[in-house]
């Protein structure tokens, strides 16, 4: 027996050739050859006109915000089942957050109270992927065209995900990524905005740029770059592009290693779970998910805690999320209470997630299986 890490990061391809060849070109702020391999992978394999890697996916978020231009006043539909981020990028900019519950089933966003939430002064909606299984986008999107408003997937968990065999992250005017050390592939932090509506390319650009034209002038599209608008500096540095770069490059393989880390959960858990009462992740037939994560919904938070408790005292590290939003300190600021969003208090109670990583073994899945199902005293039967 030894100890299984929640997450570990792993090499799995040329990361450290990659850097080395960054550091080597002598070209390792942003915007170097490394992050131009990574943003036409990605516009290529997803088919999206524009995607610009950024620092991490909170800040594509307050890019999607800024050009979006939301202000005080405004409103977005966003679940409370979340990270922070998906929020306090639009929080940032002076936004009320108007939570919208979840699925008991996939988790994602109830789209059927969607109408009831919308207000003159929505301004976007934003569906989370929740564990990269897609949410409803027919729904969704029809909704969200009927009254005018721009959609941002946060597609933090599902990258090359797909809903009804269209990929996660192409459906809204814009998406987001992670690449933080816990997801499918990483370079420890960054993340990338998806554009897929044109009209914003030119302006994410300046935004990420320090809010200059800078990337125009590189292209040598003007003699020179100055001052156009807002904007911060939302570009990671080339090496961490090189690191990235060599992670997506072997997205089949990280892919199907963690398909069958997924499955073997899968069928390793259904009976015990079946008999514990305990809730596996549904994933609807037509959507294809992104392998991100494998939870449990046990029946209590009781039998959460009692449970983490056991793996931990096996060597393996489970972890729980999210805390409710709306319940949070900040959350309450605009009245929320409790009750208000039952589906989401009840699964943030009870839900707990495994360990699935890129360099998990046969062995630790085993230890991991063997643990849980031995943990059948501790559940009523
Ligand atoms: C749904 C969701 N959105 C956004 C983020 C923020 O990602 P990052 O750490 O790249 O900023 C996370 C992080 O885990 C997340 O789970």
């Amino acid at each position: 027996m030894h100890d299984i890490p929640f997450n570990k990061s792993a090499i799995v391809g040329k990361e450290f050739d990659y850097m080395r060849q960054a550091i080597v070109s002598e070209h390792i702020s942003g915007d170097g050859p490394f992050t131009e391999k990574c943003q036409t992978l990605l516009e290529e394999a997803l088919d999206v006109p524009k995607v610009l890697l950024t620092t991490s996916c909170t800040h594509a978020l307050e890019m999607a915000a800024l050009l979006l231009d939301i202000g005080p006043g405004d409103e977005v539909i966003v679940p409370s089942f979340t990270f922070v981020s998906t929020v306090n990028a639009f929080v940032l900019r002076g936004a009320k957050p108007v939570f919208i519950d979840i699925h008991p089933d996939t988790l994602n966003m109830d789209e059927t109270q969607l109408e009831g939430l919308i207000s003159p002064r929505t301004k976007a909606i934003i569906p989370v992927h929740y564990a990269g299984v897609g949410c409803d986008m027919d729904a969704i999107c029809e909704i969200a065209s009927q009254h005018g408003i721009p959609i941002v997937e946060d597609n933090a968990h599902g990258l090359f995900g797909k809903y009804k065999g269209r990929y996660l992250g192409t459906f809204g005017s814009l998406a987001t990524q992670s690449f933080h050390e816990t997801k499918n592939f990483t370079c420890g932090e960054g993340g990338a905005l998806l554009i897929n509506d044109e009209q914003y390319i030119e302006r994410a650009e300046i935004i990420r740029e320090k809010g200059t034209n800078r990337a125009q002038f590189f292209r040598g599209q003007v003699d020179k770059y100055t001052w156009r608008d807002v904007g911060s500096s939302y570009l990671p540095s080339d090496i961490l592009a090189a690191f990235l770069y060599g992670q997506l490059e072997c997205r089949d393989r990280i892919q199907a290693a963690r398909k069958q880390i997924w499955e073997t959960y899968w069928e390793s858990l259904q009976e015990w779970a079946h008999a514990q009462k305990v809730q596996l992740p549904a994933v609807p037939s037509h959507c294809e998910q992104a392998y991100h994560m494998f939870y449990l919904l046990l029946p209590s938070l009781k039998e959460r805690t009692e449970l983490i408790a056991h793996l931990k005292s096996q060597g393996i590290h489970s972890v729980f999320h999210y805390l409710p939003l709306h319940l949070a300190p900040m959350g309450r600021r605009w009245g929320y209470t409790e009750g208000e969003f039952p589906v989401t208090e009840s699964v943030a109670e009870r839900l707990v997630r495994l360990p699935l990583h890129n360099s998990l073994s046969a062995n630790d899945l085993d230890q991991i299986v063997d643990a849980i199902l031995g943990s059948g005293g501790i559940l009523p039967t």
